[in-house]
């Protein structure tokens, strides 16, 4: 474990969540701290027994997994099953009965222990709604200064949203949360926003070139609803692989092109709640608090996520 880095991955588990937690466990990179589970796509008792189906998959049971904020900070849930299924994860693992479950422990609670007990060690991850590290950064705000540092899938700076005309899921569910994170300070922190996630599409091909079969078959069943909903807005079959792209990241930095700018988060508008808007031309003159992804290698991004399940 001596030169892996420490992660804790936050997920409302989550079709694509699935797959970022494969990418995660296969790729043998990090020292996985711990799964924290959130309110989100599903509900936070949904997302963690999602997260022990999938950590049974790959026969890694041995990862810690830390039920979390079980509603947004102030708002009521909005559930995705139209997107991710019933289940949430687009009924692969419906009969798996996993003997493994969460572990005693709040989530928010989890994060400030692990990041306080190695200072600037660990790399935070996140591919739902912030509310847990916002719960995190309330009840422990020197908390900013001891983490590596946050990538969290999340918004979109020049593109349209996917749940509103202009807000993304993640900071849909819980724009509180966003905000606060946002306004939180920490000195690396990264948006993977639908800028870039768009442009990653499992598409039938990529699917065809993983060899291990079992990661194949849950995969293809997985995602087949939400292939179904791309291409009923898209006409392409084909789904994007938001969440795998932000754990991604965490291994290769070099994926995305990044720039720096002062990113706000709307919470008080009848129309654009969780909108995300992003000074491009420095107008506001506040300081930059948001690495924000602009390009992504997207052929690179698809030969490291085959290559880490294949392996
Ligand atoms: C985000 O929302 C969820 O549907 C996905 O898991 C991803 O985290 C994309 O907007
Ligand atoms: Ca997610």
């Amino acid at each position: 474990m001596a030169n892996k880095k420490k992660l804790i991955l936050d997920v409302d588990t989550g079709i694509d969540d699935a797959i970022g937690i494969l990418l995660a466990v296969k790729s043998k990179r990090f020292d996985m701290l711990g799964i924290t589970t959130v309110c989100g796509n599903v509900s936070v008792e949904a997302a963690t027994l999602n997260t022990c189906k999938v950590l049974e998959l790959v026969e890694a049971e041995e990862i810690p997994v830390i039920k979390g904020a079980v509603t947004p900070l102030l708002r009521a849930p909005h559930y995705e099953h139209r997107v991710h299924g019933e289940d949430g994860i687009g009924g692969a693992l419906k009969d798996a009965r996993p003997k493994k479950t969460a572990d005693e422990g709040f989530a928010p609670d989890f994060i400030i222990d692990q990041v306080l007990k190695y200072p600037k060690q660990v790399t935070l991850v996140l591919t739902g709604p912030l509310t847990n590290l916002a719960l995190a950064v309330k009840k422990c705000p020197e908390l900013i200064h001891h983490v590596k540092e946050v990538i969290f899938m999340g918004g979109v700076v020049q593109g349209q949203g996917n749940v509103t005309p202009v807000a993304e899921f993640n900071t849909y569910a819980d724009p509180e949360a966003a905000k606060l994170v946002l306004e939180a300070g920490f000195p690396s922190l990264t948006q993977v926003g639908l800028d870039v996630t768009r442009q990653v599409l499992l598409t039938d091909e990529r699917i065809n070139a993983i060899q291990n079969e079992t990661l194949a078959s849950y995969i293809r069943e997985s995602t087949s609803i939400y292939r179904q909903r791309y291409f009923e807005r898209n006409g392409v079959w084909a789904c994007a692989m938001h969440d795998p792209l932000a754990v991604s990241l965490a291994i290769d930095k070099q994926l995305v092109n990044t720039q720096a700018f002062h990113v706000e988060v709307e919470t008080k508008s009848e129309f654009c709640d969780g909108q995300m808007i992003c000074d491009f031309q420095h107008q506001w003159g506040k300081d930059r608090n948001l690495q924000v992804c602009m390009d992504v290698d997207a052929e690179g991004f698809f030969d490291l996520m085959i290559k880490v399940l294949n392996s």
